[in-house]
Order: structure tokens, then C-alpha cells, then sequence
């Protein structure tokens, strides 16, 4: 069974983008990652660890353990003053030299109530993602406009349109990982 990671760049209770996420977690049992709120502030005076051990914050080790075992990662995020939010490129930026996500299959979605679904944030997040060698599967990334319209209060989606595009962008996704990879959970098993 492929496992699949999927982080928020929102915190917020009532996130758009975590309800985007939580959708696809109760369809398709995909792993929710709950913790970025907890990982602290990048510094490279804190950023200890060689190939085989690891002297960061804890909270930097779990995400990086998290990040590991995944076989695949799917974000879901806003976009704040047109960029990446600081929660989400913090998580990042601990991972630029560990290399965790280097490689993995990773499908972008951005949800704004904006009639643009976050274009900005979107490139911003497949320009880092490319940078730190992250496979972005291009026919799987979403951008997702007037979202607010699209879920309601109770954080269910609405909208047939964006029930349809993201199973057929799961669709592809999971194709693409299956056409391309070794589920990192059987090659640790081996
Ligand atoms: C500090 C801040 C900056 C924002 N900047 C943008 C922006 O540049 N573009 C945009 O489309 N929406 C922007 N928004 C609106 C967010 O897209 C909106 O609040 C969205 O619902 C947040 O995502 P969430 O529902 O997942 O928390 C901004 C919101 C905040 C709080």
C-alpha cells in the first residue's frame, strides 16, 4: 500500500486547505500530518545531523522521519502576500540539506478564495519543490479558486467540479507513483 503525507500550509482551525486535505484522507486513508505548528524556527546553528544521525530539535527529527517513510507528499496551501506562508517554507527550509523529499513524487494544490486559486504561491511552491529536487507531478497539482464558495462552514466540499478535479488529479498522481517508484514502506521491509 503506497503511503501518502500530506501537510496544510494553513493552521487554522476552519482552513480551506486542510478541509481539501481532510477530504482526502476519509476518501482515500491518506496520512494527514498535524505538526507543522510545532516545528521551530529554521536555524542552521540547530540544523545537526550527518546521513546517519540526527542532532536537530525533535520536532525537526519527527518531521524528517515523517517525510521519510513517505512514499509520496501532497501540500495544500494558501498563499499569503502572494507567497509560500511562513509555517509551511519554515518546514521547508529544514529539509533543503537532509534531503528528504528529495526525489518523492509531490502533488501541489492551492485553494485562495481569490478568483486566481493562488497562481502566485503555487509557482512559488513548485520553484522550491524543483530546487530541493522534489519530483513534482505536474498533472496532479490543482489550483483551486473561490474556495470559499466551493466548501462550507462544516468544511465539506459543495462542488462537483472540485470533487471531480481532485479525484482525477489522485488519479494521475497515484498512476504516476505507481508507473515510477518502490513504496518506500516495501523497500524498508525488504
Ligand atoms: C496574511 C494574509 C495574506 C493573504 N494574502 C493573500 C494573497 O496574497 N493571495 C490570496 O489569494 N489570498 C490571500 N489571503 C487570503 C487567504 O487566501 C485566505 O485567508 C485563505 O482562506 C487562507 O487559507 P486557509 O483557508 O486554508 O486558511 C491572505 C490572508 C492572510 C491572512
Amino acid at each position: 500500500m503506497i503511503n501518502i503525507l500530506m501537510i496544510s500550509g494553513s493552521l487554522r482551525s476552519n482552513s480551506y486547505n486542510t478541509a481539501i486535505l481532510r477530504y482526502l484522507k476519509n476518501e482515500f486513508g491518506f496520512e494527514l500530518y498535524e505538526n507543522l505548528g510545532e516545528i521551530p524556527a529554521f536555524n542552521a546553528d540547530l540544523n545537526i545531523h550527518t546521513l546517519t544521525h540526527d542532532d536537530s530539535p525533535k520536532n525537526v527529527q519527527a518531521f524528517r522521519q515523517t517525510l521519510k517513510h513517505a512514499d509520496a507528499i501532497i501540500i495544500s496551501t494558501p498563499e499569503f502576500a502572494h507567497q509560500i506562508p511562513g509555517v509551511l517554507k519554515n518546514a521547508l527550509d529544514w529539509v533543503v540539506s537532509s534531503g528528504e523529499l528529495s526525489d518523492k513524487p509531490t502533488m501541489v494544490i492551492s485553494a485562495t478564495p481569490t478568483h486566481l486559486g493562488g497562481e502566485k504561491v503555487h509557482d512559488a511552491l513548485v520553484y522550491l519543490l524543483n530546487v530541493i529536487d522534489a519530483r513534482v507531478i505536474e498533472e496532479a497539482s490543482l489550483q483551486v479558486s473561490m474556495v470559499n464558495q466551493k466548501i462550507n462552514k462544516e468544511g465539506n466540499i459543495t462542488d462537483t467540479a472540485l470533487l471531480e478535479a481532485l479525484n482525477t488529479r489522485i488519479h494521475h498522481f497515484l498512476q504516476s507513483i505507481e508507473a515510477n517508484t518502490t513504496p518506500a514502506t516495501s523497500a524498508k521491509k525488504s
